[in-house]
């Protein structure tokens, strides 16, 4: 299988994409909404959580996992691919929504680039990082909206208010730099919101979202990855799991992901025991 994992029900704005491109494999969701936002969480705290996470995943037989959130992405990835990963499960594979947006961004030749993010992305600066070597060379400005994802979660996209802080938080980017050629919604939660970005943003800049990347990118590592590919099973199954009260997350999961969702309940090892198993 699949796994997608992320905080809570964003992910599945990028499970959706990767299911129309790809739909013959089979896929497993798991949204850890019990403990969603990720955004404003200690990096140690998001790695453990994830550890836990990786855990369900593989031991549900994921033989490859995509972390479809950016915070998770920037905070924790490249500590499971290099420490965890080969030394537990040496023949699983875990990407993240990161190196293929920036590979993107590269792609389009982008001058100016805003990055609406968590706190936890913006800190990290990790688009900067990625971005280091682009040529021609990619201004970065980032913009925190930290106020959004509690407000998704809540199942408040539809309210006013929520346009309204899309509305201030891309005032403060535009401030920032008037010239911004290019807008990536780098949390997988915001493309809920893309029509409130997009009526607020300049019609000469491209706003992008990450599902179509990622499948975009995901069907070129299956061509050339063919060792992991083969492992794949493809029944054309979607399974999902949360760690928070079901009921919210069916409902709420059905709007972000377009189709009926019964998700099964799920419960993710203690860091403790995590550690035990990796020492
Ligand atoms: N969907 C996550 C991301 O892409 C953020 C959600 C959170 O703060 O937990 O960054």
């Amino acid at each position: 299988m699949i796994g997608v994992f992320d905080s809570g029900f964003g992910g599945l704005t990028v499970l959706k994409d990767v299911v129309k491109r790809l739909p013959h494999y089979d896929y497993l969701y798991l949204g850890d909404s019990a403990r969603v936002p990720y955004g404003e969480r200690p990096q140690e705290t998001v790695y453990e959580y994830t550890l836990q996470a990786m855990e369900f995943l593989f031991r549900k037989g994921c033989v490859l996992v995509i972390i479809a959130c950016n915070t998770i992405s920037s905070r924790a990835l490249r500590k499971i691919q290099q420490e965890f990963l080969p030394g537990r499960y040496p023949d699983r594979r875990v990407l993240g929504v990161i190196r293929p947006s920036a590979e993107e961004l590269m792609a389009r030749g982008c001058a100016k680039v805003g990055i609406l993010a968590t706190n936890g992305v913006v800190n990290s600066k990790i688009y900067t990082e990625e971005l280091e070597e682009a040529e021609p060379p990619i201004e970065i400005f980032y913009q925190a909206c930290p106020l959004l994802v509690p407000l998704i979660e809540a199942g408040r996209h539809d309210e006013n208010g929520c346009d309204t802080l899309v509305s201030q938080y891309l005032d403060e980017l535009f401030r920032q730099d008037g010239g911004i050629d290019t807008l990536l919604l780098s949390c997988t939660h915001y493309p809920l919101l893309y029509e409130s970005f997009r009526r607020h943003t300049p019609s000469n800049v491209a706003l992008l979202s990450q599902g179509p990347i990622v499948a975009d990118k995901l069907e070129n590592y299956l061509t050339r990855h063919t060792e992991v590919e083969e492992r794949l099973s493809r029944k054309g199954g979607r399974v999902f799991f949360s760690t928070g009260p079901l009921e919210p997350f069916n409902r709420l999961a059905g709007a972000f992901y377009g189709h009926a969702v019964h998700a099964l309940p799920a419960v993710l090892d203690s860091a403790e025991s995590v550690g035990k198993k990796r020492g």
